[in-house]
């Protein structure tokens, strides 16, 4: 039996149980995968709390949509895979109905690669989303040069942290983001070439200073909410560009009157099309190879504590990196 994480109702963390489920035989195209681990995302959270805009299928609704294991089965037709393959899953679009919050779970091939041979499972599971995210909207979306100076909101995040280091990778300035003086150091040590840390200064003012006068060729922030008219003014007139990922502060946002041409970003854009996927991933498998990048596991809770991982997120993390969840035993 597969055991398989649900939830009947949205809620708090304490709605979701763990049930046993026979684990699917895989279809045509498609593979079994037994997840060794699998990252919690603020999706999650939102999807569970029934504050995501998408569709929940209840009862029996699953979760998460980033995971890594081997390969157990392989279906009909499927040829670049086989038992035995450590693998990442890189897209779960109906995540309600196909989760990777599971020991086993059957998922199209054309969504998982093969997992870089460095990596535990648990840092694995940590990777995709967070580098994919920040690698779509910096290099795809924004066009980020060598050289661009880089502004990053929440950049002790997830996707700060991973766009920081990909800001590195390109030979880009990296400036962070931080509602805390007291980051200021952890960021800099993480590769920032510059901290903003707004309880103390001015973003717009400092994000001038530290770009000589002119302003960032990029914003990337994963945060919205009222902050946003302040970002576009960071950002360099007429030839700025400002990303937006995510939604950190729910409270409405204004749209940029600043003259900064504006995209927003959902990785889905790029992690459905299997060659995008293949071009994200050599770029990420270069820079794990190179030690540009190196995903962070903040902690690791067992299968049976998913709901405790749950309230870790929501309470504000202890340190950066990702809120992982083991399914093997002993984790
Ligand atoms: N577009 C996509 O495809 C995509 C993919 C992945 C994630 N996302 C979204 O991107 C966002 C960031 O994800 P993540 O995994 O990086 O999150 P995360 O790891 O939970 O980010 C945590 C950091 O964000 C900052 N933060 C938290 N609440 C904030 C607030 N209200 N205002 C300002 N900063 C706040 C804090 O940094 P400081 O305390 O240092 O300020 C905190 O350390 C989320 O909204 C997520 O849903 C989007």
């Amino acid at each position: 039996m597969s055991r398989v994480v649900v939830f009947d109702e949205t809620g708090g963390p304490e709605v979701l149980r763990i049930v046993d489920e026979p684990p699917g035989a895989p279809g045509p195209g498609e593979v079994r995968v037994r997840i060794e681990a699998f990252a919690v995302n603020r999706l999650d959270e939102l999807t569970r709390s029934g504050r995501s805009p998408a569709s929940v299928r209840l009862p029996r609704a699953r979760l998460g949509c980033e995971g890594a294991g081997t390969v157990e089965v392989v279906g009909e037709g499927v040829s670049q895979f086989e038992a035995g393959d450590a693998v990442i899953v890189t897209a779960v679009p109906d995540m309600t109905a196909a989760g990777t919050y599971a020991d086993h779970a059957v998922f199209p091939a054309t969504r998982l690669i093969r997992a870089p041979e460095a990596l535990s499972p648990t840092r694995a599971a940590a990777l995709w989303v967070a580098y994919s995210t920040a690698y779509g909207a910096l290099v795809e979306k924004a066009g980020m040069q060598p050289g661009d100076r880089v502004l990053i909101t929440a950049a002790s995040g997830t996707v700060g942290l991973a766009a920081l280091q990909i800001a590195r990778q390109v030979g880009a300035v990296p400036i962070a983001v931080t509602r805390h003086e007291a980051k200021r150091d952890a960021l800099l040590a993480a590769g920032a070439a510059a901290v903003i840390a707004t309880d103390t200064e001015d973003l717009v003012e400092a994000a001038r200073r530290h770009t000589g006068g002119a302003g960032a060729d990029i914003v990337i922030d994963s945060v919205m909410g009222p902050g946003l008219a302040q970002l576009a003014q960071a950002a360099k007139r007429f030839t700025g560009t400002l990303v937006t990922v995510g939604w950190l502060d729910p409270r409405p946002a204004p749209y940029p009157s600043a003259p900064v041409t504006t995209h927003r970003y959902m990785s889905f854009e790029h992690t459905l099309n299997p060659e995008a996927v293949r071009r994200i991933a050599a770029f990420l498998y270069a820079g794990l190879r190179t030690g540009a990048l190196s995903p962070a596991v903040d902690r690791v809770f067992p299968l049976d504590a998913v709901a405790d991982a749950h309230r870790y997120l929501a309470a504000g993390q202890e340190s950066p990196g990702k809120i992982v969840v083991s399914t093997q035993a002993g984790a």
